[in-house]
Parts: C-alpha cells; structure tokens; sequence
C-alpha cells in the first residue's frame, strides 16, 4: 500500500470537529498519515460548515488559496478534497465552479475517501446514506475530551436553517453501540464525554428516549463527566432534567438556543415553541437545578422582525440572565423556507441589533461570572493554555477556565477558587487535587 500524506482544516460546529476526527479514523486505518503543513501533503481535506453564508465564503476562499500555492500544479498534485456541509449543498457545481478542487464528499460518504483519493478522479460524491459511523474508530484529538455521536441529521426544518437540507434525516445510533463507544473513552481515560447531535432530546432508537440514554451514558461514563448539545426547546423535557438531576457526573450546563424573543418571529422560523412555554421550562430547570449554567443562540434580524420583536429579545436576555449567548445576524440560506420570505431587514440592521445584543449580554456574561469570584469550583484540566506557564480547564458548567502554573496532567480534576473572570474566560488558583 502507497503511504500518502493528509493536512486537514476543519470549520463549524462540534459535529464537525467530531467528523473530522472520524474522517481521520477512517484515512489513518488506510495507511494514511497526518502531516501539519499543506506544503507537504498529498492531500489536503477542508471540512466545511453551510449554517452561515460567511462560513461558506471562508472555505472556499481557502480553497482558492490553497490551489494558487501549486501555480502550475497537475492534477492531482496534492489533491484538495472538499468534505462537509458546502460540500453536500452544491456537489457537483463546485467542480465546475472551482477548476482547483479534485474531490467532494457529502458527509454521509466519508467511508469511500480512501477509495476517492487513491483513484483520483474528480468527482462529487454527496449521496444521503441511511447508516452512520459506528464501527470506524475516530482519531480523537481532545484527550481529554470526547464526542460521542448519538444521532445525525435534522427533522425539524427551521424556516432560515440548512442543516435538514446538508445533513439529511434524523437517524439516532443504536444505543448499544453508544454505550460501549463510552465505556471505552472513560475505560481509556477520557473525562468529558459530549454527546453529539443536531436536536439530541428527540434521540430515539427503539424503545430507548434521550432521558434513558443519558441515563444509561452517566452509569457508562464512570468518573467521566457527561454533557449534551444541541437541545431544542420544543423537545427537553421534564425526564432529561429528572436524569440531570440524579446523576452526579450529569453536567450543570444547558445549552437552549431560543433565536428570538418574539413569538411572531418564533412562529415565521417554525419553532414549534412559544417563550411562554419556554420559560416554563427555565423555570421548571432552575427550580430543579439552581445551578445550572444556561446559554443560548439568537438571530438578529430574521425576515420581519419589527423593532418591538427586537426589544423583546433584549428583554427576554434582560430576564433569563444567560451565562452566556452566541448571536448571529440572519444570513439568508438558499433553498430554505426562510429564503423567499418578504420584508427583508436591511444588512446594516442586521448587524446594528447584533451589535447592541452583544454589548447587552456581555454585560450580563461579566455580571454573572464576576458572582464566581472567591468561589470554589471543581474543573477538569483539559491541557496547555495560550501561556506556557498557565493551564486551561473547564468547570462543570462549561465554563473556561485558567490556571497559574502547569502542575496537572490533563483530566485531573481540581477544586480551584476563581480569582477574577473576563466573560466567558475565568481564573483560577488551584486548591487541592480531587481524588477519583
Ligand atoms: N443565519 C444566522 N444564524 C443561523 N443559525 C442557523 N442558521 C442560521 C442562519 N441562516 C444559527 C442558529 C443556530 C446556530 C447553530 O446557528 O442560532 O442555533
Ligand atoms: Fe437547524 Fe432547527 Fe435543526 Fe437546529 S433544530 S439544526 S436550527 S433545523
């Protein structure tokens, strides 16, 4: 067999990050080896994300890029592969559009890359498939760290997202294979186990709910802590927070991205929710878990919001007091329901909402983390910080965390009390090692 060397970007979310570390799997049991510089690969794999049309534009910008090192590169010298969700959403136009890229591969087809690669002939490959990645061993870059895929693809057609369209159906692993997945990761080490999917609460396979799958993953984990993304506020539940409760190494974070406060907006993105009964369940948490650290996605300025939509999205920030949010501005997304939508917000509103959303919940991100100071946190070392002298660690709540000196091997957990915080990023001076 011919060695052959990969280089590999990846852009997106964490089901990215997963599926790269699975497309690794996959070249690497074929004899493949990574190299860290594009110079010197024969392949070079770009891992895109569709959700935001700028992502899309930064992929192939670094398409383009790549392909202009080798000025009179032959074909095939080193191969660029496009893989991911741009890969999926335009398939074969990309060939035509891009002279640069040899190969692209939809997301359910990464089994065939090795076979793709050594053939060499351009092609697009984006084909939906009904299985998953069960029984490749993903090269795990996140030690310690781990993803554990518990379903893929999504049902629920939110009127401005593409993932339905890029990541085809839902279709939930089968709980056993999951099971094992995550008695080996905590058998080997691994501390932070994440179970992965697009809306995890509607995870089904047989008889077996999300709330009985976590229950079963908490016993399967051990020591290791266990934490979920994404969850939708139509389908979490009063079991899942039953299961959270109960188990100790469940982790006190819950990401619920509400995308508005308006429940006209809510109902043109078809949600499926009112903030009625969203904040039923905010309350239902917190009475539950008083410690739950809660963050959110919103957009800015989907099709229709009025300006008194917008001040209800402030206002809900303003009440739920989220440790932290991730905000968007809308990006229109061709083929989605949302596309074709009138009243159409001007970009540089848009971006003025976002702005002052930020601004707004920054101040509650400080307010809220700045509580933590004096406060003694358990957090597991996840590895080296951007100092060498200082270590990166994690809080329960998924809060960053960093620590003076370099005294732990990653996936000790250590009670640290917080000294300051700046947003998100806190920091912390260790007081003792937690015996496990
Ligand atoms: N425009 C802006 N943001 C989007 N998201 C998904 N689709 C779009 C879009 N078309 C955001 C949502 C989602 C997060 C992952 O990305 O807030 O929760
Ligand atoms: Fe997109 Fe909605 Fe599915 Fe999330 S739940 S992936 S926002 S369609």
């Amino acid at each position: 067999m011919i060695i052959m060397t990969y280089y590999m970007d990846v852009y997106g979310c964490q089901m990215n990050v997963h599926d790269s570390e699975i497309i690794a799997g996959i070249l690497e049991a074929d004899g493949f080896t990574n190299v860290d510089n594009p110079g010197s690969a024969d392949v070079i794999l770009l891992v895109s994300c569709a959700v935001r049309e700028h992502a899309e534009t930064r992929v192939l910008g670094r398409a383009s890029q790549l392909g202009g090192l080798w000025q009179n590169r032959k074909q095939g010298e080193p191969l660029i592969v496009l893989c991911g969700c741009v890969a999926q959403e335009h398939g074969q136009d990309l060939l035509d559009r891009f002279q640069n890229l040899d190969l692209v591969v939809g997301p359910d087809c990464y089994r065939d890359l090795p076979l793709l690669i050594r053939n060499s002939t351009r092609q697009a490959l984006v084909e939906f498939r009904k299985g998953d990645y069960t029984g490749i061993d993903p090269l795990r870059k996140r030690f310690p760290g781990a993803f554990v895929t518990i379903m893929r693809g999504c049902n629920n057609f939110c009127s401005y997202c593409i993932v339905p369209y890029v990541r085809g159906r839902e279709r939930s692993r089968s709980g056993d294979s999951i099971i094992k997945e995550i008695r080996d990761l905590s058998e080997k080490g691994y501390r932070e186990i994440t179970l992965l999917g697009q809306n995890v609460n509607s995870y089904r396979e047989l008889d077996t709910s999300f709330p009985e799958l976590l229950d079963m993953a908490s016993d399967a984990a051990g020591s290791a802590w266990i934490r979920f993304v994404t969850s939708h506020p139509r389908d979490f539940n009063r079991e899942t927070v039953e299961v959270m409760v109960s188990k100790d190494n469940i982790c006190n974070h819950l990401h619920l991205p509400v995308q508005s406060g308006s429940d006209g907006i809510l109902q043109r993105m078809n949600r499926g929710y009112t903030i009625a009964d969203y904040r039923e369940k905010i309350r239902m948490l917190r009475d539950s878990i008083p410690e739950i650290v809660l963050t959110t996605d919103i957009i800015t300025g989907f099709p229709g919001e009025s300006l008194d939509d917008f001040q209800r999205t402030v206002s809900l920030l303003d009440e739920i007091r989220y440790d932290n949010a991730f905000l968007f501005k809308y990006s229109e997304r061709t083929g989605t329901s949302a596309y074709d939508l009138a009243d159409v917000i001007p970009e540089h509103v848009r971006l003025e909402r976002l702005n002052y959303l930020q601004e707004f919940q920054r101040g509650i991100t400080l307010e809220k983390s700045g509580e933590l100071r004096n406060r003694i946190l358990n957090v597991l070392v996840t590895g080296s910080a951007k100092k060498p002298d200082q270590q990166a660690a994690r809080t329960r709540g998924n809060r960053m965390v960093i620590l003076q000196g370099t005294d732990y091997e990653p996936g000790t957990f250590v009670d640290v009390r917080i000294t300051r915080a700046d947003g998100w990023t806190h920091f912390g001076e260790p007081v003792g090692v937690e015996d496990i």
